[in-house]
């Protein structure tokens, strides 16, 4: 059966993917950033010699947005040029490259939804560097390289906007959230089987858009978390960006087009407020439920 090695194995979407697929019963390698740091261009092609997987996915990133502003190099290490490298030991291999990128590549002005092949522009320094990784896996596997922008994630594991907002909903006062930022709140969960149809399909390169359908805004979405937790959404209170001072700027408008999928005959994402629905009370608890177990254990380390 086809093996998938996945690096970044331990963040917020490698470990539901993990689960997803361990699941599903595929055998997997779920690679921590202890067991494979991808800045180590020595050990990422021994790992991949080593396991010689099928599929990778690359779920690895420098994902603080505001701190790359002022360490932009550092971030250009893991999600550029170390990309880079991963894509080049993947051909070297003969694996697949699933790469997991960002909203971010795009400016992030109002309009119609970004279809996959608009030309990107990022304001930010993260963004600037997730495109570096993005060129590189386009450029070093033409056939075999493919990018999956995601954003607004949200899961079972790690924090994120949806579990912070449920402890706030499960405590008194108000919460104040910006409401002049529109997006496509995503399950993790909907991303790993999206993750998981590219890699089970025939090869697909080039970009595909891993977001809910339909979209909305933080404040909005608060206020169905709040709904959904039982609690008055009144509770939420609208603010704007500005109000917040943060270094890197965030997109106003992060909404992805998906017709790519349609073309490749696989089905559109469902709807942000379904998946919500669907997903809230794993992800309120913190738990992926009773199939929801992975140990995460390497074991592609090489001798030095
Ligand atoms: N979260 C979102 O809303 C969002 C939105 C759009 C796109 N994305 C993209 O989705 C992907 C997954 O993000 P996520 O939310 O799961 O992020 P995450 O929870 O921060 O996970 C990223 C993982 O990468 C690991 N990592 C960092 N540097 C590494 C290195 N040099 N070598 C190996 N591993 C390294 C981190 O390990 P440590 O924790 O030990 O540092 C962490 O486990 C990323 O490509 C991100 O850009 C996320």
């Amino acid at each position: 059966m086809t093996r998938w090695l996945i690096t970044g194995a331990g963040g917020m979407l490698g470990r539901d993917l993990c689960r997803l697929l361990a699941a599903g019963h595929v055998p997997v390698l779920p690679l921590t950033r202890h067991d494979l740091d991808l800045t180590d261009e020595r050990a990422v092609g021994c790992a991949l010699h080593r396991a010689r997987p099928a599929v990778v996915v690359n779920c690895a990133a420098w994902t603080d947005v505001d701190a790359a502003e002022s360490a932009e190099e550092r971030a250009l290490r893991v999600n550029g040029e170390a990309v880079r490298v991963l894509a080049r030991a993947c051909a070297a291999t003969g694996a697949r490259l699933l790469h997991v990128s960002t909203d971010y590549v795009f400016p992030g002005h109002a309009g119609p939804p970004y279809p996959e092949d608009a030309e990107p522009g990022p304001r930010t320094a993260y963004g600037r560097t997730k495109l570096a990784g993005e060129r590189a896996v386009l450029a070093e596997l033409p056939r075999a390289g493919t990018v999956v922008r995601t954003a607004w994630l949200y899961g079972p594991y790690g924090r994120n906007f949806v579990r912070t907002m449920a402890e706030r909903a499960a405590g008194d006062g108000v919460v104040h959230v910006v409401d002049d930022q529109y997006g496509q709140p995503t399950a993790t969960a909907d991303v790993a089987r999206r993750l998981m149809a590219l890699g089970r399909g025939p090869l697909r390169p080039g970009v595909f858009h891993a977001t809910a359908g339909g979209h909305t805004t933080w404040y909005e979405l608060a206020r169905e978390v709040f709904r959904l937790a039982g609690a008055d959404p009144e509770r939420v209170r609208p603010t704007d960006s500005g109000a917040l001072g943060r270094p890197a700027p965030r997109p106003a408008w992060s909404v992805l087009g998906h017709d790519r999928w349609q073309t490749a005959g696989l089905p559109r994402p469902r709807h942000w407020r379904d998946a919500l629905h669907a997903e809230f009370a794993a992800v309120a608890a913190g738990t992926a439920g009773a199939d929801g177990t992975v140990s995460i254990q390497g074991g592609a380390s090489c001798a030095r």
